[in-house]
């Protein structure tokens, strides 16, 4: 068994495990998580296959984000998750970084317990399909380095590398769906981008529930079919807006941390930016 480093020629067979799973990440997801952070995204490697994954996306010293937790079906229940959530931390803690946090499934949360982690708030997957017929006219569009204080007082961490990686190209970029294009104005941004089951709305940061609807509706008119969004149900506004939009909550999971609590203005953040990135 050898515990190494996730390098670009395990993208095929991380993608096959997210999605055996059942989770929406695409092989482009994968890539700019190894892109962001080669240094702290870990796989198992059993019998010459990928076992087993874990990713720890740092922003900088102050959190990290771990996520990309699975393990092969015919593989779990042998400890190898536990393993690499408890190498993934030694590494975090030999980086200095303070706070780790994630989004557990129930599957993993009692993995995350007996390692110490705490659960911090809930956070729920909404899917809706349809075609939005609505215009979405956000206003002027503004880079997104413009709203790093935003963003910053809302997540309480500096993550512009991920936002303007997720906002050069939208989300993400395939064939049959385009370029997503991100909506950014004075009052906030959301992002999305096609995934690997469902189009996936998020981040979204804003100043007032009126912005976010606007800036979420100009992400929705601009692909039809089925769309997720991860919802913080404390964030009551947010939560409203989802229902508004036609979303109905599908998967309940838990927003955990490990270490000192973060100052963040949670009533600012209308959608997460996926669960393996905060
Ligand atoms: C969750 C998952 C990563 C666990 O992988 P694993 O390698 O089997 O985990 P481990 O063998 O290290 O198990 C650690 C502990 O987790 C718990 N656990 C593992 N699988 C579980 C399951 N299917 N249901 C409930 N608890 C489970 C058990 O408490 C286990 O302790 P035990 O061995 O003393 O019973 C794996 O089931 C998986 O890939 N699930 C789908 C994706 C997912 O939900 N990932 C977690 C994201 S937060």
């Amino acid at each position: 068994m050898s515990l190494r480093l996730l390098t670009p020629s395990d993208l095929l067979q991380a993608l096959a495990l997210s999605s055996s799973a059942g989770w929406n990440q695409t092989i482009t997801d994968w890539q700019r998580l190894l892109d962001l952070a080669p240094e702290t995204c870990f796989g198992i490697e059993l019998d010459g296959r990928l076992a087993a994954t874990a990713t720890l996306l740092p922003y900088g010293v102050s959190l990290a984000w771990l996520g990309m937790v699975l393990t092969r079906r015919d593989y779990q229940h042998r400890g190898l998750a536990s393993r690499l959530v408890a190498h993934t931390l030694q590494v975090a803690g030999d980086l200095g970084i303070k706070t780790l946090k994630l989004d557990a499934t129930g599957q993993g949360q009692p993995i995350y317990e007996k390692l110490g982690f705490v659960v911090e708030r809930r956070i729920e997957r909404w899917v809706w399909s349809g075609e939005f017929d609505a215009q979405g006219d956000a206003g002027p569009l503004v880079p997104i380095e413009s709203l790093a204080g935003l963003d910053y007082d809302a997540f309480g961490a500096n993550r512009m590398r991920l936002l303007a990686r997720l906002a050069v190209s939208g989300r993400s970029v395939n064939a049959t769906a385009g370029t997503s294009k991100p909506v950014v104005t004075g009052d906030g941004f959301a992002l999305w981008g096609p995934g690997h089951i469902a189009n996936y709305v998020g981040p979204c940061v804003a100043r007032t529930p009126e912005a976010a609807h606007s800036l979420i509706a100009g992400c929705l008119t601009q692909a039809a079919g089925t769309w997720m969004w991860d919802v913080f149900p404390d964030n009551e506004p947010g939560r409203e807006l989802a229902g508004r939009f036609g979303f109905q909550p599908v998967r309940r999971l838990v927003r955990m941390r490990r270490g000192p609590s973060i100052a963040e203005r949670h009533e600012l953040v209308y959608a997460a930016a996926g669960f393996e990135l905060g």
